[in-house]
């Protein structure tokens, strides 16, 4: 288990960097990532490179046993570089061009960018592809699927409909474009769908260029990983990613590179509302499923954040090292802290890493040496994975295609997915969460929220699971849009119907009216934002609506399909009821629950096929206590314990 850092020596004085380093290693620090938006400083101007600082503060790295992540710092082209370029700047959503100075402001299909990004990458790779401090080499900095309408993506995005669709006619077709007279002649006619509200687009518009600007990205990461694989091809790459308005596709961006790398920055705030799904062990799990494998934080909360928005308060005592072992527990391998020093000029001198602008020793330090120390004795868990019999499935281009048509108000794809996840997590279970069309045969669950955009590989993919014996959920906005992301004439939930064995009569979007549900053992739930009225052929109800025109009918089905089952939620409901859903689903398939743990105790088992580790996390500002069944041994404390009492955010990990 990793410890790291984000380090900006170009950011502060020079007379620091030798006392930074030392101290980073005396703490436990094991690698450091530099560089990421250092272009400026290592081409003044151009064709003029200046390595030497990069060359000493690497000496020092290196001196102190510290591998280093090297940036590639394509993100922040240098001024120069606009001046001498002008078309390589990004043309925002509202057509002009983005302001010069910040960052991101590049167009990443310009042929002119890509050429000086491929020259300062070679150069960097080159001078160091055989440092052996160099641990992984990150691409930029938190690529979005973004929206650059200059004239070079313009081109490029008809460029490539005509290429999937051969012909201006067939695109016509595929896009409905006769509504509104929508009808290209020619290829000149075609826009990126940026400049008004996505709500008054063409939805199979507004979808393809989604895919396009993913395309763009990931052409662009592997201009990128082919240049720096050249000069060294041994390099391990990665790039750090979040979630954004402009979410990429992960799955496909990290099919071009060596490991996941997630930037990290849970809630410091705890809600009021208990019963919300507030952890950040749902990302975890999602940033885990991108490869099926272990990732890293490449940032992680370390103060308070803030500076484009106000300050967010400072994390609570525990939360630092609480959140860092909360990623360990969810598969990272590594977790890099943002930053060590907090910047004392530009636009996030209030996003505060470890040390304050003053750079003395805080409460935060303390913590995070102490950090350090645990990560030092997880040894063990080295070679441990985790195993789950439950998987949520995550489509971007269905959470896209909800965010840009809302279905209701109140209505969030990703808030399904949480609620689920939430569920699960309260009875102790392991969680992946993977790509539809991924090889489910592992698993005994799979949850699939609204897969609103259909796909014959995905479709196909949940009828072989559940014909193998597989139990599938699916919810209400399944089968809608064909993959063109037009609506599909025939009886919702079309494709999916014979696996429901149920038909939906009729829905009622009704936003935040608020309607009831009964379910088999009586008990009564709110139905929220969105009503399916199902009408089953061999399904069975689960639940019934207890109001509206509709009373009576299926909320909740359940149909036995060749040797599986498939449960259809045709409504969004409360925690309360995904908890209760949840357990009758484990109960059901035979997956073990752990009962009565105190609200906000995550528990996540890692395994090296041999031995189980298990991470008891308190993720709440309460005291929590849980007896174990037997004696077991605590990582942390290193002695047997059969009861836990954890602080606020306080971690221990026993051995099964
Ligand atoms: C991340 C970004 C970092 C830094 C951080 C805090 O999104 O990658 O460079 O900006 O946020 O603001």
């Amino acid at each position: 288990m990793i410890i790291g850092v984000d380090y900006y020596p170009e950011q502060c004085d020079r007379t620091l960097w030798e006392h930074d380093i030392i101290t980073m290693a005396q703490t436990g620090v094991k690698v450091v990532r530099l560089g990421e938006f250092s272009w400026s400083r290592l081409e003044p101007r151009e064709g003029d490179y200046d390595f030497e600082w990069l060359d000493e503060i690497m000496k020092l790295c290196a001196s102190a046993g510290l591998g280093i992540i090297m940036g590639i710092p394509t993100n922040c082209p240098p001024l120069w570089l606009y001046e001498s370029y002008p078309d390589i700047v990004r043309i925002g959503e509202d057509g002009k061009p983005v302001q010069t100075g910040v960052r991101g402001h590049r167009c990443i299909n310009s042929p002119v960018f890509i050429q000086h990004a491929r020259r300062i990458t070679t150069q960097i790779v080159r001078r160091y592809n055989a440092n052996r401090s160099i641990v992984a080499w990150q691409i930029d900095n938190e690529l979005e699927a973004y929206p650059c309408t200059c004239p070079a993506c313009r081109d490029k995005f008809r460029a490539w409909l005509l290429d999937k669709y051969a012909d201006v006619e067939m695109i016509n077709k595929a896009f409905g474009n006769v509504v509104w007279s929508g009808e290209y002649n020619n290829a000149s006619q075609i826009q990126p769908p940026t400049a008004y509200p996505k709500a008054w687009q063409n939805p199979a518009l507004c979808l393809e260029w989604y895919r396009f600007c993913n395309d763009s990205i990931i052409n662009y990461v592997k201009e990128i990983a082919i240049t720096i694989r050249r000069e060294c091809p041994k390099a391990v790459l990665t790039t750090n990613t979040c979630f954004s308005s402009n979410t990429p596709d992960f799955y496909r961006l990290f099919g071009e590179l060596d490991f996941v790398s997630y930037d990290n920055y849970p809630p410091i705030r705890m809600p009021e509302d208990k019963q919300q799904p507030y952890s950040h062990a749902f990302y975890l799990d999602l940033m885990r499923g991108v490869r099926e494998q272990k990732f890293w934080v490449m940032e992680q909360l370390s103060g308070p954040t803030g500076s484009w928005s106000p300050m967010s308060p400072a994390p609570q005592p525990g939360q630092l090292k609480g959140y860092s072992l909360q990623a360990f527990a969810h598969g990272a391998d590594a977790v890099i802290h943002f930053r060590w020093r907090t910047a004392l000029t530009g636009a996030e001198m209030f996003w505060h890493g470890i040390f304050d602008h003053s750079g003395k020793p805080n409460r935060r330090f303390t913590e995070f040496s102490d950090l350090c120390r645990i990560a030092g004795r997880l040894g063990m868990l080295e070679h441990t994975e985790i195993v789950s019999d439950i998987a949520l499935l995550y489509s971007p281009e269905s959470s896209y295609a909800l965010d840009i048509q809302p279905q209701t108000a109140g209505f969030s794809y990703m808030e399904q997915l949480r609620r689920f996840h939430y569920a699960f997590s309260k009875y102790g279970a392991n969680i992946d969460i993977v790509y539809p069309g991924t090889d489910l045969s592992k698993y005994k669950l799979v949850v699939a929220p609204s897969l609103f955009v259909n796909k014959r590989a995905v479709t196909e993919n949940l009828y072989r699971f559940v014909i193998n014996g597989g139990t599938l959920v699916l919810t209400c906005r399944t089968g809608v849009k064909d993959e063109h992301n037009n609506c599909i004439m025939d009886d919702l939930p079309t494709v999916f119907k014979e696996l429901v064995g149920a038909e939906i009569s009729e829905y009622d979007p009704i936003g935040d009216i608020k309607r009831t549900m009964r379910d088999f053992s009586g008990s009564e739930y709110p139905c929220l934002e969105w009503c399916d009225i199902l009408q089953p052929t061999s399904a069975r109800a689960y639940s019934e609506y207890t109001d509206g025109f509709y009373t009576g009918c299926p909320a909740v089905t359940m149909n036995r399909y060749c040797s599986g089952v498939t449960y259809y939620v045709g409504t969004i409901s409360t925690q309360e009821f995904y908890d209760g859903f949840a357990s009758n689903l484990m109960t059901q398939t035979k997956i073990p629950k752990l009962k009565g743990l105190p609200q906000g105790v995550e528990v996540t088992t890692r395994t090296n096929g041999k031995e189980e580790f298990i991470f008891f996390f308190n993720n709440s500002e309460e005291t929590a206590e849980i007896s174990l069944p037997k004696s077991m041994y605590s990582l942390i404390s290193a002695t047997g314990k059969d009861h836990l009492v954890l602080a606020p955010f306080e971690t221990d990990i026993v051995r099964k």
